[in-house]
């Protein structure tokens, strides 16, 4: 994976990266803290098996920056950060192991002194976030019955839904799901639930995972099944990238039959020129930092703004009407909607940063 999101590769633009080892696990603990010009870092914890822990670090830098993006473009008052932990390839954790790296974590954290919370992410679930809360109080989405705001994949759900639906208004005027082909690839928490709502919506869904056990999903739904390959370049109304990063390379443009492009994948550009591609291919993509704010919208209008369920709902659908106005902005000034997003969180960003050194 070499995506970015926006930023230069060559400059350490992040305000404190924390690599330490596990006093219990061994493994490296990776926190970094990209920007808390606006509040407090948040970002999830991720655990993923990395050919080199330094992969893993090199995820983390990518995807807490992606964070201040995602939090400033949905308005939230917070910054980026994320955690990874580095796994090594073929290890199978078993509940004590997985126990003592989440302590581990919570350890990390902790020592932060609140600069940064953590929360679910891939590879990562609210009982695990229960865990990391044994060792520190900054953390999301523990289990309802704990006091948090429980699993955020559905919010998620909710808000890409939003999103799509906008989309699909900015297209040609009707915001309805129905009968649109839509072809999905990653069947993940978020993308499994994106699979059974739109079917519910009436869409003509395609379906790709890696997984290939996870073609009963596609069964179940009465949707069609197929490779990753020709999901990605399959012509439909709107393509949803709900795997791993990286997918939307130089390679893979000329070769997309889609109209638009919105999906929960953080991270989706393989590189920033591949905005300009698609802008200039006539596809419109829903930038994924937009798309993707529906869990930690929700987690922090829950237990930071202590908002009720249905009005943290409420929250999550802004989503919608966010994305029309980057869309109406591309649209205006004849640029792509990542263009138009980035210009706005710049000017957002600009607010409290100081100025920085030219390296
Ligand atoms: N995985 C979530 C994201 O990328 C992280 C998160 C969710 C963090 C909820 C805090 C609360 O947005």
């Amino acid at each position: 994976m070499n995506a970015t999101s926006g930023h230069q590769a060559s400059r350490f633009e992040h305000e404190e990266v924390v690599v330490r080892r596990g006093q219990r696990s061994g493994l490296p603990i990776i926190v970094a803290i990209h920007s808390t010009a606006r509040g407090p870092a948040i970002g999830g914890c991720r655990f993923w098996q990395y050919p080199h822990w330094t992969d893993g670090l090199t995820d983390a830098l990518r995807l807490s920056a992606g964070m201040t993006d995602k939090c400033a473009a949905a308005g939230i008052r917070q910054g980026g950060g994320k955690t990874v932990v580095a796994l090594p390839p073929g290890q199978v954790l078993d509940p004590a192991a997985r126990r003592d790296i989440l302590h581990d974590v919570g350890d990390a954290i902790d020592n932060l002194g609140g600069r940064y919370t953590t929360g679910p992410d891939v590879g990562t679930t609210p009982d695990d976030m229960a865990t990391i809360g044994e060792r520190t109080t900054s953390v999301f989405c523990r289990p309802r019955e704990l006091g948090g705001s429980g699993d955020s994949s559905p919010r998620t759900a909710t808000g890409v839904l939003a999103a799509l639906q906008a989309l699909c208004a900015h297209l040609d005027g009707r915001a309805t799901l129905d009968g649109r082909r839509i072809s999905l690839v990653g069947l993940g928490h978020v993308g499994t639930l994106l699979a059974r709502e739109l079917a519910a919506a009436g869409a003509k869904l395609l379906i790709a995972d890696i997984d290939t056990t996870r073609r009963v999903v596609a069964a179940e739904l009465g949707a069609e099944w197929t490779s990753p390959e020709h999901a990605l370049t399959a012509e439909v109304d709107v393509l949803i990238p709900a795997a791993l990063g990286g997918q939307l390379t130089d390679d893979l443009v000329p070769r997309l039959r889609c109209a638009a492009i919105a999906g929960p994948a953080n991270n989706q550009l393989a590189n920033e020129s591949v905005a300009d591609l698609l802008h200039s291919r006539g596809i419109t993509w829903a930038p994924d930092y937009l798309v993707s704010a529906g869990g930690i919208l929700y987690a922090t209008a829950s237990e930071i703004d202590r908002l009720g369920h249905d009005q943290a709902v409420e929250r999550v659908r802004t989503i919608g009407a966010n994305l029309t106005a980057v869309l109406d902005a591309a649209r205006h000034g004849n640029c792509s909607p990542h263009h138009a997003a980035r210009a706005r969180i710049h000017a957002l960003l600009q607010v409290r940063n100081k100025p920085e050194p030219a390296n």
